[in-house]
């Protein structure tokens, strides 16, 4: 695995340029990424593009002997472009337009902008496309950050339209597909479609759902626009884009589907603090981020792209500034965090950001390096973690015994119509995902319509829409598969299938859901040993459930290879689950203590210690410290 850094040469005079550079290789860096919001110092004027700054700051690391990551800077169109067509930003769901002044103010749909976008991604890539510092490109940068995939603009709803006539072909079957008889909502042409945002009570499911779907297809299509420009003139570099945490509002294996390498953007405090996690785990996991969180990611991206490439584009330094709160980590996270990359597969982790700016919004972000040019903290931490990785050799990642499938489409239908407020997809998925991870199984997490040919075990915490190729794909197998709750339960256009839930699904185990129901907070159904909350549904079937509530309801249903649980399962559940699976499979599983995690490379066994205190690692009989990683190499 390569480090790298994220650098902003336009940000700082160019006599300290030489400097950067030669430190960065002194650090053990070999990568740098740049460009990314530079397009209003590439064409400060329209038409005027003023390459030499970026010529001699290209040559500059180029001559230190670091490989340059360039940025296309669509993510930050330039004030002249906006006051050219100010109809190209986004407009959010109250209507209203989201101007200039920070970044990603631009519609995903605006024909005009895609134009202008093409033009100085041609124009860069001619420059550059053979350089031979450049070894990669990223494309824009974080599709989605700051709440930008929806757009209720004109440019959009006129493309929603001319999408849904692709889909539908005639109102009529579009009026059947939605159910739009419902409240006369009924439409005579594609024209009279609007984007589902301002009505008077909620829009219909099945037109969000399709208004998801169109949004996804936007990015992916912004994306492969770039991408095809960047290989016609640029043969033989990969091309990545760097995507986000915990953020499903587009599907990625589509964006992916036009990249070569997938990268993400690692941020573990700031999502703590951001996301659902209590308080408990807010305070014991403060300055390492949840022990799930990074490797979570990881997993997650190794899949979208076909290839298994992948890579960390921005690796927290130090605090952010964008969290609710922005502690500083525990000393020897960052060192951590990258080794923890390197075990799960990353070819490289770039650290955000080089320097700390002290000024504009970013000021209070760490870097490698303070304001003043001294080395901050994680300068040192990534001087060791160059100097393990070099020490133990490149390592493959090897194909995990479990596979856990994701869909983004899942999220949408979840998101779109909860039912009860707290089912929310992501969470089920990582609380999963962090029970396989607590008996010490590596996982990939994989999409719905990839192959599960060899995996040992096979999870699917939820499904609404399940696709005849799932069904069938599953049908091969003969190793245990979890299904989880609501699975089955939707048809492709949104509403309850014939026979009810889990649909499809009955070709592999016989039951029907009859009701479901949702439940607040602090309300919970005991079993023995452990508690639904959140989701239970009531199942009828001839079969004897396999686990059921102290009141004889049944919650988990076993027939052949494949169980189904009809509830929002606890850790216990889970757990018990899982063990049961790994047992029938013939999987080996640890009991690991509170905070460790391990991941097997195909050459190591990693153990990472996410706790502030020393913990003993029984698998090896070591004592890690807090922060601390163990590296074992595995006999062959
Ligand atoms: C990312 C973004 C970077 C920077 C960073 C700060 O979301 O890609 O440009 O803003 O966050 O943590």
């Amino acid at each position: 695995m390569k480090l790298g850094c994220c650098y902003y040469p336009e940000h700082w005079p160019e006599d300290n340029w030489a400097d950067d550079a030669r430190r960065m290789a002194e650090m053990g860096l070999s990568l740098v990424r740049i460009g990314e919001f530079a397009w209003s110092r590439i064409e400060p004027e329209p038409g005027q593009l003023v390459w030499d700054w970026l010529d001699r700051a290209i040559e500059t690391l180029h001559t230190a002997g670091l490989a340059v990551i360039l940025g296309t800077p669509t993510a930050t169109p330039p004030k002249w472009l906006v006051d050219q067509m100010p109809d190209m930003v986004a407009i959010d769901e109250q209507g209203r337009p989201r101007g200039f002044g920070s970044r990603r103010h631009y519609c995903f749909s605006h024909l005009g902008y895609r134009k202008e976008c093409r033009r100085i991604v041609t124009a860069m890539a001619q420059r550059y496309g053979d350089h031979p510092a450049v070894t990669m490109w990223q494309t824009d940068n974080e599709y989605g950050c700051h709440d930008t995939i929806l757009s209720f603009s004109d440019a959009a709803a006129a493309r929603f339209r001319e999408w849904l006539q692709v889909r539908y072909g005639t109102t009529e079957a579009l009026n059947e597909a939605w159910g739009n008889v419902f409240w006369s909502m009924e439409y005579r042409s594609f024209d009279e479609v609007d984007p589902p945002h301002l009505t008077v009570t909620e829009a219909n499911p099945a037109h969000w759902l399709d208004y998801r779907r169109f949004a996804s297809d936007e990015v992916a299509s912004f994306n492969l626009e770039q991408a095809e420009i960047l290989r016609a003139h640029s043969p033989s570099r990969d091309i990545t884009h760097n995507f986000m945490g915990f953020f499903t509002e587009f599907d990625h294996y589509d964006t992916a589907r036009d990249l070569d390498v997938a990268t993400w953007d690692s941020y573990p405090l700031g999502f703590l603090e951001q996301f659902w996690f209590g308080e408990d785990d807010k305070r014991d996991y403060l300055r390492q981020g949840h022990p799930d969180i990074a490797a979570f990611h990881h997993d997650l991206y190794r899949g979208v792209t076909g290839s298994g490439r992948w890579g960390v584009m921005e690796q927290q330094p130090g605090p952010v500034n964008w969290a609710r709160y922005n502690p500083a980590p525990l000393p020897g996270m960052v060192k951590l965090w990258s080794l923890e990359a390197m075990a799960h597969g990353a070819e490289f982790t770039s650290y955000f950001r080089w320097r700390q700016a002290p000024f504009a919004q970013e000021q209070m972000h760490a870097g490698l390096l303070r304001p003043d040019g001294k080395d901050a903290e994680a300068a040192h931490e990534a001087r060791d973690a160059a100097k393990i990785i070099g020490e133990i050799g490149p390592q493959d990642a090897a194909k995990a015994p479990v596979a856990l499938l994701f869909s983004y489409e899942a999220a949408w239908v979840c998101g779109i119509q909860p039912q009860g407020a707290s089912f929310r997809y992501l969470e089920l998925i990582y609380e999963w995902y962090s029970a396989l991870r607590k008996r010490g199984l590596d996982v990939d997490i994989v999409s719905a319509d990839a192959s599960l040919e060899g995996y040992k075990m096979v999870c699917a915490p939820t499904l609404p829409i399940v696709s005849e190729e799932l069904v069938a794909e599953l049908k091969t197998l003969d190793c245990p598969v979890l299904i989880g709750p609501r699975s089955g339960s939707k048809t492709e256009s949104f509403c309850i299938p014939d026979g009810l839930a889990p649909g499809n699904l009955r070709e592999l185990i016989p039951l029907t859901v009859s009701r479901v129901e949702s439940l607040r907070g602090g309300v919970a159904e005991a079993g023995d040993g452990f508690e639904v909350t959140r989701w239970m549904e009531q199942i009828e079937s001839d079969l004897t459930p396999e686990v059921s509530l102290s009141d004889g309801r049944g919650v988990v249903f076993k027939h052949d290879h494949v169980r189904y649980c009809g509830a929002w399962p606890d850790n216990a559940l889970l757990t018990r689950m899982i063990e049961a699976m790994a047992a029938e499979a013939d999987v080996s599983v640890a009991h690991l203590p509170k905070g460790i995690r391990v991941r097997r490379s195909a050459r190591h066994l990693f153990a990472f210690n996410y706790s502030n205190k020393p913990v003993m690692f029984d698998l090896t009989g070591e004592m890690i410290d807090p922060a601390g990683v163990s590296i074992t190499a595995l006999s062959r």
